[in-house]
């Protein structure tokens, strides 16, 4: 099962719109596949028009149980647990568990019916990003095309980092950094794309293609449909498809031993 988190501390850089779109392309693609959101804004349910009388934060107190927590069929091969903003109390309520960072590890332990586990973060480095990168195995970095874009990236790099080392047994791939909003006309594009490139930590993650900027997206999100349900020819479509396509085949790799993507400080 893979266990592939979407982070980034900066906020609007495309993080929900891409775990969106990564878990249901592998569900489109015939994987079963849930998609967790563990940030308290709550915009995977938004997003999707989805409605849970229990959620992530119940799941993650331990006051519901996964089968409560889980909305099944959300498409075709893809389940989803949404989040409320009664999360962000949660830091305050879970104070007094022990090892809590691992939380979302212990609990989802028995949940193993899926290929794929998704998970949107919130652009914080708290109790709930720290569960989902103690509990993933794989991360996706998007960053968005403007100047202090690729400060952020590192920045959210090192956050992960440092979170990691205090579990240095557990594995850490850095699937992909991800360039979202991408204008290839545009200076400020180039310039942020050719400056993560060459970026000494994580510039050979770079997935080079990137999401293009795509007007399509914002009205795909209005409503509630992935761009492929409503604009399956733009532009948007056609670099997620990608996008999914690399994921895939990067599966395969890794299955097979090849751990071209370990990230070491
Ligand atoms: N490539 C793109 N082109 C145009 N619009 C985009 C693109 N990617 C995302 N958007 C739009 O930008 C907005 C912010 O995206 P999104 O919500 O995915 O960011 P986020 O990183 O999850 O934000 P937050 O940090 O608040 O959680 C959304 O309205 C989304 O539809
Ligand atoms: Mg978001």
């Amino acid at each position: 099962m893979r266990k592939i988190a979407v982070v980034n501390m900066k906020g609007g850089v495309g993080k929900t719109t891409t775990a969106i779109h990564i878990a249901a392309g592998l569900a489109s693609r015939g994987q079963r596949v849930l998609l967790l959101d563990a940030d308290p804004q709550g915009n995977v349910g938004h997003t999707l028009q989805l409605r849970s009388q229990h959620t992530f934060e119940e799941f993650m107190t331990g006051d519901a149980p996964f089968d409560a927590v889980a909305i099944r069929g959300v498409r075709s091969g893809l389940d989803a647990v949404v989040s409320t903003p009664a999360g962000f109390s949660l830091e305050r309520r879970l104070a007094g568990e022990t090892q809590r960072e691992t939380i979302l590890s212990r609990r989802m332990r028995n949940e193993t019916g899926y290929h794929a586990v998704v998970i949107d973060t919130s652009p914080a480095m708290n109790l709930l990003t720290y569960n989902a990168l103690l509990y993933a195995d794989e991360i996706v970095i998007p960053v968005g095309m403007d100047l202090m874009a690729v400060i952020g990236a590192r920045q959210t790099f090192n956050g992960i980092l440092q979170v990691r080392e205090l579990w240095p047994e557990r594995r850490l791939d850095l699937l992909a950094v991800l360039p979202t909003f991408v204008h290839s006309g545009n200076h400020a594009s180039r310039a942020t794309l050719e400056a993560l490139e060459h970026d000494a930590a994580i510039g050979d993650r770079v997935f080079k293609t990137g999401i293009r900027q795509c007007i399509d997206l914002n009205y795909a999100t209005a409503s509630h449909q992935t761009i492929w349900e409503y604009a399956p020819r733009s532009r948007a479509a056609e670099d997620y498809s990608a996008l999914i396509d690399y994921i895939e085949k990067s599966g395969i790799d890794i299955a097979q031993g090849e751990r071209r993507y370990a990230a070491t400080a």
